[in-house]
This record gives C-alpha cells, structure tokens and sequence, in this order.
C-alpha cells in the first residue's frame, strides 16, 4: 500500500476525531485508529496535525481573456498556486463562443487545460448564446459529458438578458444541471459608469459607486425570482451584498434550492480599499461592499445560508491594473479600463482556516464551505469532498501552530502582486496530496505539470434537504 498519514484529526463537514488515513493506488483505503504501518511503502506522522479533504475551488478564471489582456495565471501556474494552498480540484470558467456549441466550446478549453493542469480540475460553462439553433440544446451534450453545471453573467458586454437567462433555468431543471449567475445590473451600471466619466470621476472607488450595494442586491433578488419562476436550483456566485443575502436566506426559509457563494475577499476587505492610493489593484466585480454587506455575508457563512467559498481567482498585473491610469495606447485611463480580478487561489483554505483557529467558525464549517458543499453541488461526491473510504485521496496535513504572513513572493502563481500581501495567518497548510501523490510540502510545489485530470460529474438532483 502507498501511504499512511498517522495520528493526525480527520476533519470532516460534521466531525473532527483522531485516526489513520491509509491511501492506495490514489484512493482512500481505510480509515482507522492505531493502524499497523507495516506493509505501507511511506508513513507520514500528522501527530498535532489536522487531515482535511483537499478544498474545491467551486471558481477560478485562468488564463482568461479579459480588458484587453489575459489573467496572469495560465492552467498550469494557476493549478500549482492552487495546490500549494490545500486547493486540489478548480472548476474554472469556459465561455461559449456565440454560436459555438457548449459541449465543443468545453473541449476547446480542455485541450488546453490537460496539458497543463497540475490537479484536478472541471468546467462550468458560462452560456452567452441560446438563440442560435441547437445551442440550448446542446446543454443536454455537456451533461452527459460530465459537466452539468452552467452560468450566466447578468452584466458585461456578454451577459444575458432575463429572457435567456429564465430559459436556461428552464433547461437546466430539465436535464438535472445547475445554474449559477453573476447578478449585476448591467444597465444600471452603465447609467452610473457615464455618469461618474462625465464629472471626471475616474478612480477606483468609482468602480465601487457604479456597482454599489444596490445594483448587485437589484440583480440577486431578479436572479432569485427567475429562479423561482423556473422552479429551478440557483447558485449565486460571489454574493457581495446585504440584500441579495436577505433575498437568499428568505428563498432558502421558503424551502427554494438557492444557494450562494461569497469569497475570501468580500469577508476579509470592504470598499474602504478603492480609497487606497493603489485601490486599483482591488478593482474586482462585484466589488468588496460595505461593512453592513460584509457583516451580512459573516451572518451566511455562519448560519448556512452562505453554501460555498470559492476564490473567483482572476489576476492582472501591476502594470495592467495601472491602465486605470494610463491606457496601453498611452490615453487616460479611468476605473473602467482596469482589467476586473484579483489573486486569490492560493489563500482561500489558509485564509478560511485562520479563521477557524481563531474561533470565528468550527473547522468541520471550513471542510463543509470550500470541500464538501461544493463537491455535492457541482456532483463530484461520489469522487471528493470528504476524507472517506472509497474517494480520491485529495488529502491536506495542515498545522494549526505553523504562523504565516502572506507575501506575494511566497505564493506559487505567476502574479506580480496581491491583494494579501502581509495578511497573518495562524496555521497554514504543510503538505497537499492529489490523488495520493505529494504536490506540495513545506513551502515547496513537487507536482507537475500535466498532472491533474478533467473531472466527470453526474447529474445533479436538488430534491433533498438544502445543503
Ligand atoms: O473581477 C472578476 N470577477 N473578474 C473575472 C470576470 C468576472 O467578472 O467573473
Ligand atoms: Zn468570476
């Protein structure tokens, strides 16, 4: 057998107890107390150590094309920083081309994610197209391939409007998908975007202004409704906002398959940091609300009603956050021109579990936010999510004394900055195996590229209790 990690605390989403993790051929073999280590080919001691599930990062955007430029982290970068980070499956983002058949515009994106991908990874498929022939349709082909998980954008150049939106809803209950969204109201913010322009309001905090709490809250209480409407599941993506998490919780109160994720940096940071002399670097969409947002969002993660964190990791460059100020072509720039996203796929699990070790929420509430939840919703259960017999040993050893300040030279992406630079943690991850194999230890990547494979998900049922 291939290895033993002994006497560490399992954390699991209900339960933290002491026993032996062994692993074979990439697989969880047994779970047990005092286990013989005879016969295993490496016996790693986890004594004072915790042994959770590897976390699922439920949405990242690598090497993505966006403001005139491409994230900085491409699948493989992207993937090692993951890893290094107690992170060992990505669902990242695959946008349908107009016209383009959803299943071919998945594959397209895989060609270039196997090569490179140092864990595991699967797609959500952001829909762009549903008037063309056949394009509705062929949700249907994505399904039975594995990926039974779509989104639309309600805001950008891109999004939908709320007729296509309430049909992809429709299909998705359908065919046992779900649909996550990114709830901004697009025309609002383009009312207020010309507005701030024409008084020569251009910084960061503008950014913030022109997304306020309202013109999220707007859209996540539409988004809800439609999905009520359709009778069918919803997840909202990085819920930022006070009134979409009034507008989740009452859905959920309802009995209504809603769910929502927020991200480390809408609990962490408030739109105080557009005030920064460099708030540019901040600049993501939704961005970071205010205190009463944040404190309401703190009240879902610790009640329920948050489901998922996941990163929404989409990094740009110093120099590319500076095209707020000076174009590429040399012209003023202004909060519009700054490419939106910021790192973050290194510090969701360290983040989230520093908090844990300080008492804020239960670590078993972490595993379930970043690992379990998002291995239910998305239907990789059956492979990962949990330390238990029979899944993918995604396992990270994780010690709760180890002390670590963020820096970007510390991190493991292709980023030249981040906006978590010099946070404190308390604990930090100390070794990641994905699939049995050791990716990281101590501070150090010893994966490769290549390495990580597409998951297949099953078809998705929300009949049961509310996750
Ligand atoms: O700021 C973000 N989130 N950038 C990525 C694109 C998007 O909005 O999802
Ligand atoms: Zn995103």
């Amino acid at each position: 057998m291939d290895l033993l990690i002994k006497n560490g605390t399992i954390v699991t989403a209900k339960e933290m107890y002491q026993a032996d993790v062994a692993v074979d051929k990439g697989k969880i073999f047994r779970i047990q107390q005092n286990m013989d280590p005879a016969g295993f080919d490496e016996v790693v001691d986890a004594e004072g150590k915790l042994v959770l599930p590897g976390a699922i990062d439920g949405h990242t955007h690598l090497f993505l094309e966006f403001g005139g430029t491409i994230s900085s982290d491409d699948y493989y970068t992207g993937t090692r920083s993951a890893a290094c980070g107690g992170t060992t499956t990505v669902f990242d983002f695959v946008n349908q081309a107009h016209a383009e058949n959803m299943l071919d515009a998945i594959k397209r994106r895989d060609a270039i994610a196997s090569k490179d991908c140092a864990i595991d990874y699967s797609f959500h498929l952001a829909v762009s197209d549903v008037i063309t022939e056949g394009m509705i349709e062929s949700m249907q082909e994505c399904v039975d391939y594995g990926i039974p998980s779509f989104k639309v954008f309600m805001v950008y150049d891109y999004g939908v409007d709320d007729g296509s939106f309430y049909k992809v809803l429709l299909k998705a209950r359908e065919i046992g998908a779900i649909v996550g969204v990114h709830a901004e109201n697009k025309y609002v913010n383009n009312v207020l975007i010309e507005k701030y322009l024409s008084e020569g309001k251009t910084d960061a905090w503008w950014h913030y202004m022109a997304k306020n709490e309202m013109v999220e809250g707007e859209a996540d209480v539409r988004a809800v409704n439609l999905a009520k409407m359709a009778g069918a599941p919803l997840y909202i993506a990085h819920l930022a906002d006070e009134m979409g998490m009034k507008a989740v919780t009452e859905a959920r109160n309802e009995g209504y398959p809603i769910f929502a994720e927020t991200c480390p940096q809408y609990l962490h940071f408030t739109s105080e940091v557009y005030k920064r002399e460099r708030g540019r670097d901040f600049v993501c969409s939704p961005p970071m609300k205010n205190q009463a947002s944040q404190d309401a969002i703190w009240g879902g993660v610790k009640n329920g009603n948050i489901t998922v964190v996941a990163t929404d990791h989409c990094p740009f460059s110093k120099a590319e956050k500076d095209w707020g100020i000076t174009k590429k072509d040399g012209t003023p720039g202004n909060f519009t021109t700054i490419p939106n996203g910021c790192a973050g796929i290194e510090n969701m699990y360290p983040y989230m579990l520093s908090e844990a070790n300080q008492g804020r929420i239960s670590f078993s509430r972490v595993v379930e936010l970043c690992s379990t939840n998002p291995s239910k919703l998305f239907g990789l259960d059956d492979q990962k999510g949990a330390i238990r017999v029979g899944l993918d040993a995604d396992i990270v050893i994780y010690d709760p004394e180890k002390d670590f300040t963020v820096t970007n030279s510390a991190m493991h992406g292709a980023t030249d900055h981040t906006i978590w630079e010099g946070l404190h943690l308390k604990g930090y991850p100390v070794a990641t195996y994905s699939r049995g194999n050791l990716v990281f230890k101590d501070g150090e990547f010893l994966g490769g590229r290549g390495q990580g494979r597409l998951v297949r998900c099953h078809k998705l049922s929300f009949n049961g209790p509310l996750l």
